[in-house]
């Protein structure tokens, strides 16, 4: 489904992505981890058109998308959470999750769509008239996976959801990514949090320095524990 090969990101003289190769299947949940700066979010950047590749190639459905705008890709069924979540945060939680369905082709499945949030995440039905910039960072975060499903995706990419959230509400986020796998959609998380990684994916990449240095799946992953003190102590 997502097929990135060869993957190469530069910023001036800085390498930040140095060939990176991975995968999505449908309906798989694909864990991307790495400590600070190792190049997650630049390889999002990519996926999303913002930055440009110096080589290498991205494609989605087999159709090469990094020319492709960030707000065209929803059409095409790939919907990209960012890292600080992107929400509106003067605008209400119902809002909000309008704005994710904006492309919508049959504007009528939005009532559906929405209710879909609000079973993963009654909290939001709850405070739907609330200004998103006065929740919490965990009901922010809740939001901003809403907003991304908002789009009616085949694919979802979610940039560190758990970046700065409590314990407990790291756990809740990560019982909702299990909870998604209901829905038929793939999903490449992005995290720093290796445990929250493990739990939900199918299968792991882990990203030091730019480079994929460990590919496989949890279990085998948690039977390396030195993979992770070596490319993800902090
Ligand atoms: N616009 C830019 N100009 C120059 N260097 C950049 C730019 N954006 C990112 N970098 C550098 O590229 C490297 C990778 O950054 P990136 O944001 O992809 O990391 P990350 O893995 O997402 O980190 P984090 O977990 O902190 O979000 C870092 O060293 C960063 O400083
Ligand atoms: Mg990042």
């Amino acid at each position: 489904m997502l097929d990135i090969k060869n993957l190469v990101i530069r910023y001036g003289p800085f390498l930040a992505v140095d060939d990176v190769s991975l995968h999505v299947k449908p309906n798989e949940i694909v864990g991307l981890i790495g400590p600070n700066g190792a190049g997650k979010s630049s390889i999002v950047r990519a996926i999303g058109g913002l930055v440009r590749p110096s080589q290498g190639e991205v494609k989605f459905l087999d159709r090469t998308i990094t020319d492709v705008p960030s707000h065209a890709l929803i059409q095409l069924g790939l919907s990209i959470v960012p890292e600080g979540r992107g929400l509106f945060p003067q605008m209400s939680v119902e809002e909000n999750l309008l704005m994710g369905a904006y492309s919508l082709a049959l504007p009528e499945r939005r009532r559906d769509l929405m209710d879909r949030c609000y079973q993963l995440f009654p909290i939001l039905k709850d405070r739907r008239h609330q200004i998103a910039g006065t929740m919490s960072g965990g009901q922010q975060q809740m939001l901003a996976v809403s907003v991304g499903l908002m789009g009616d995706p085949k694919f979802c990419i979610f940039d560190e959801p758990s970046l700065g959230l409590a314990p407990i509400v790291i756990q809740q986020i990560g019982e909702t990514l299990q909870a998604m796998r209901k829905l038929d959609l793939a999903v490449l998380l992005i995290e720093q949090n290796a445990k929250l990684a493990s739990t939900v994916a199918d299968r792991i990449y882990v990203l030091s320095a730019g480079r994929i240095e460990y590919h496989d799946t949890p279990a085998k992953l948690a039977a390396n524990p030195e993979v992770l003190e070596k490319f993800l102590s902090a």
